[in-house]
């Protein structure tokens, strides 16, 4: 091969390997070179990289919300005494006090029953007017059928005379005979015939019927009382005297 031939092939080696022209080799080992191609289409997707390295710990969080109450500790130890308290603190001078205070509401509720004992002896000197134990009875000479009468008394917070012993059916006769007039009971079988009952809803525990009584007749669920102080069932639409039991 003549020198220069191999001079050229040299250059244009050299010129290959420096040059950013893309050459091509050709039959005749000429290199020709032209102008750089366009960029080839993304290739697909490689496969995953092996783990990074742990990074450093992050910054400290903001605190979360309360917990639950937890259980009652232990028992702590007894504390030291206490200084010793000023003399009117003590309790036992409260009690004093307190017995004091006693003393004088007695005196004042002894007085308030003295004074109310001296009350009902002079009321029970009115004509309708009496008393039996903690009871008083009373009358203004007022006739009315059942129904008026048991209202005439509720609405001055009483009931109709509603004798549960002796001495009170004594009283409510007392009155009938200052009158004349037989007086409507409270007790009646209005809600179940047969089964007398008081104002309150109570099945009656004292009787003092009259001989052959209460005999049921026609209506008859209210209750009178005889001149004798016995009883006779008879009818609520009566008028009869209202004698009043507070
Ligand atoms: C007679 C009966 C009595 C009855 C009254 C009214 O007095 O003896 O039971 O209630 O008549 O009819
Ligand atoms: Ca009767």
């Amino acid at each position: 091969m003549p020198v220069l031939q191999v001079f050229s092939v040299v250059l244009l080696g050299i010129s290959l390997v420096y040059s950013t022209e893309i050459c091509q080799e050709t039959n005749y080992t000429i290199i020709k070179c032209g102008a750089p191609g366009k960029d080839g289409l993304p290739g697909t997707q490689g496969i995953n990289g092996l783990n990074g390295e742990k990074g450093a710990q992050g910054p400290v969080g903001p605190a979360g919300p309360p917990g639950l109450e937890g259980r009652p500790g232990p028992k702590g130890e007894k504390g030291p005494q206490g200084e010793k308290g000023e003399r009117g603190d003590s309790g036992a001078s409260v009690l004093e006090a307190l017995k004091l205070q006693l003393g004088v509401l007695d005196g004042k509720v002894t007085k308030l029953q003295s004074n109310l004992v001296s009350l009902r002896k002079a009321f029970a000197l009115y004509r309708g007017v009496k008393l039996a134990g903690d009871k008083i009875y009373i009358s203004d000479d007022t006739q009315a059928v059942y129904d008026v009468a048991k209202s005439t008394c509720t609405m001055a917070g009483a009931q109709l005379a509603s004798p549960q012993n002796n001495d009170e059916n004594q009283a409510v006769l007392t009155i009938r005979t200052q009158y004349g007039v037989s007086p409507y009971l409270g007790i009646n079988d209005i809600m179940t015939e047969g089964t007398y009952r008081l104002p309150n809803g109570n099945v009656i525990s004292y009787t003092n019927w009259a001989p052959n009584e209460p005999n049921q007749g026609a209506g008859e669920d209210c209750v009178e009382m005889y001149d004798t102080g016995k009883w006779n069932d008879r009818s609520c639409g009566e008028k009869r005297l209202v004698i009043c039991e507070f």
